[in-house]
């Protein structure tokens, strides 16, 4: 491999001391931390847009192309803050060997994990190993397409009182309404998952998810002591309220399980019949079946209704796609009900969907650690570093995909994404290899569904309201949300 690979450091001074991976042909752990230099505060300081240090470098990069940091740090580079070590990699050899390792000795970063437990505990996003596989293994089946297929009709059902509700304040509006879409695309996407999954309905899992999103937006809150110590269990104000609030859902979640018990054929009973047969202690069966609901109640829904809002962003902005979008759903309908043929046969839908998921991945990064020391592409990565692969870079990068990266053209896609770019593995908005989103299928199947009713029975127009802010919170959301201009057709 001929790229120029460096290794950065940020000394006690703050500047960065650039070293050639091919030179050192390692990424060092620090020997010891002795708190934040001048550097670090000044770097963190100016972080406060961003919710982990790890992603400063990288997320000044994403949405305010700052190129030179790019081009500084090369496309593979390392840097430490306290005792994490990260290393960064967006050149296309190495994300490819990165990405389709299939070795259980690469897994989730445990740095994450802890930051992450309150929402998604040891279910099966964040867990590694043994206990991974056997989640994965009860959990994947649950989003086979043949399974999705069959809730085509539980999908269409739950768009109603979001049609209903937009149609009445068009109404109300003589004919014209400014509309917040966000809240209604989540409730949208979470009645989805209460039904498809858990068999109950948004109104019961409501409270669920209303507390899951004040916890997300609690853990996206900057934290340096917690980052830099790792110190978590401090009575803080903050801490006592994310402890509040995660007894909370797990109760709720609980109570879900009761009612949901002997129900119809759903992930729920899937993870009930896996978590009484014995290969569980009984002390954490509670716990296995709380932390994988959370997961899939968190995960299944967030991605999913940003994703739909970054679309309808991106159509209200792009009046030609939408026209020819509504023109395709109204050919391959023609009429009737939608339904798993129709959907397959929206090809141009499918194509505006995977550009917005290239512009605007929800997931910023794909995160892996090395559970044990590591070579990949001739690096050598000690036992406990963290790679960052960084889907937003990899998306924008004018190498893979031409001069018009930043410019939203769903043609782009219409051969697919091996006619889209130059490396087809660099684009991966549901990650990749062994841990890829298992979701994937399930969440093009909904997006199909809401984008097509809402093109069927709306035209609408970015509003002058709108401010454009992609922000980290986990996952990548408009800050100010997406307020539209909707008319009926
Ligand atoms: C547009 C919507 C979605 C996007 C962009 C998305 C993205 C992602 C990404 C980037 C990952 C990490 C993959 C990796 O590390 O290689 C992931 C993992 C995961 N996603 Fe999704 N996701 C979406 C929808 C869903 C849905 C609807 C579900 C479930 C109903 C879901 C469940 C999961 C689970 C369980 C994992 C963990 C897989 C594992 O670690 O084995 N996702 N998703």
């Amino acid at each position: 491999m001929t790229t120029r690979r460096k290794c950065s450091h940020i000394l006690s001074n703050g500047e960065r001391n650039m070293v050639p991976l091919n030179r050192t042909g390692s990424v060092r752990k620090p020997n010891s931390w002795s708190g934040p230099t001048p550097g670090e505060e000044a770097i963190l300081s100016g972080c406060k847009k961003d919710a982990h240090l790890l992603h400063v470098v990288s997320l000044g990069d994403l949405f305010y192309s700052k190129l030179e940091v790019k081009d500084t740090n090369g496309p593979i580079f390392s840097y430490s803050m306290g005792n994490v070590v990260a290393l960064h990699v967006s050149h296309p050899d190495l994300v490819k060997d990165i990405t389709l390792c299939g070795s259980l000795a690469l897994g989730k970063a445990t740095y994450l994990k802890k930051t992450h437990e309150p929402l998604f505990g040891q279910g099966i996003l964040k867990s590694n190993g043994e206990a991974w596989a056997y989640q994965r293994k009860i959990i994947a089946p649950e989003f086979f397409l043949e399974k999705v297929k069959g809730m085509v009709d539980l999908m269409v059902d739950c768009t109603f009182p979001l049609l209903n509700s937009w149609e009445s304040k068009i109404e109300r509006g003589k004919g014209i309404a400014d509309i917040k879409v966000d809240e209604d695309l989540r409730s949208y996407s979470a009645d989805v998952i209460s039904r498809a999954c858990f068999g109950s309905s948004y109104i019961k899992g409501k409270e669920i998810f209303l507390k899951l999103r004040v916890l997300q937006k609690a853990i996206c809150k900057p934290n340096m002591f917690v980052e830099i110590t790792g110190v978590r269990h401090i009575p803080t104000k903050r801490n006592r309220e994310m402890w509040r609030l995660n007894k909370e859902i797990r109760s709720l979640i609980l109570q879900v399980v009761k009612e949901g018990k002997g129900g119809d054929k759903n992930l729920l009973q899937a993870i009930l019949r896996s978590a009484s047969n014995g290969r569980i202690g009984p002390n954490t069966t509670d716990s296995f079946v709380v932390d994988n609901c959370k997961t899939i109640y968190f995960a299944g829904h967030e991605t999913t209704a940003v994703t739909a809002t970054w679309c309808l962003m991106l159509l209200g902005l792009h009046p030609e796609w939408q026209a020819r979008a509504r023109a395709e759903v109204a050919e391959v309908c023609d009429g009737r009900p939608t339904d798993a043929r129709s959907l397959q046969k929206m090809k141009i839908l499918t194509m505006v969907i995977q550009e917005a998921l290239r512009l605007y991945p929800p997931g910023a990064y794909v995160t892996r650690e090395t559970l044990q020391e590591m070579e990949f592409g001739g690096i050598h990565i000690p036992k406990g570093v963290n790679v960052y692969v960084p889907v937003s870079i990899l998306h924008h990068d004018p190498n893979i995909w031409g001069p018009d990266v930043h410019e939203f053209n769903p043609e782009r896609f219409a051969s697919g994404v091996h006619g889209a770019c130059q490396h087809p593995h660099m684009y991966v908005p549901f990650g990749a290899g062994t841990r890829t989103c298992l979701g994937q299928n399930f969440a093009m199947v909904e997006l199909k569904i809401i984008l097509s009713l809402v093109l069927s029975k709306f035209s609408f127009t970015l509003s002058p309201s709108y401010q454009h802010s992609p922000t980290l919170r986990l996952i990548v959301e408009p800050e100010f949300g997406v307020s539209l201009i909707m008319e009926k057709v």
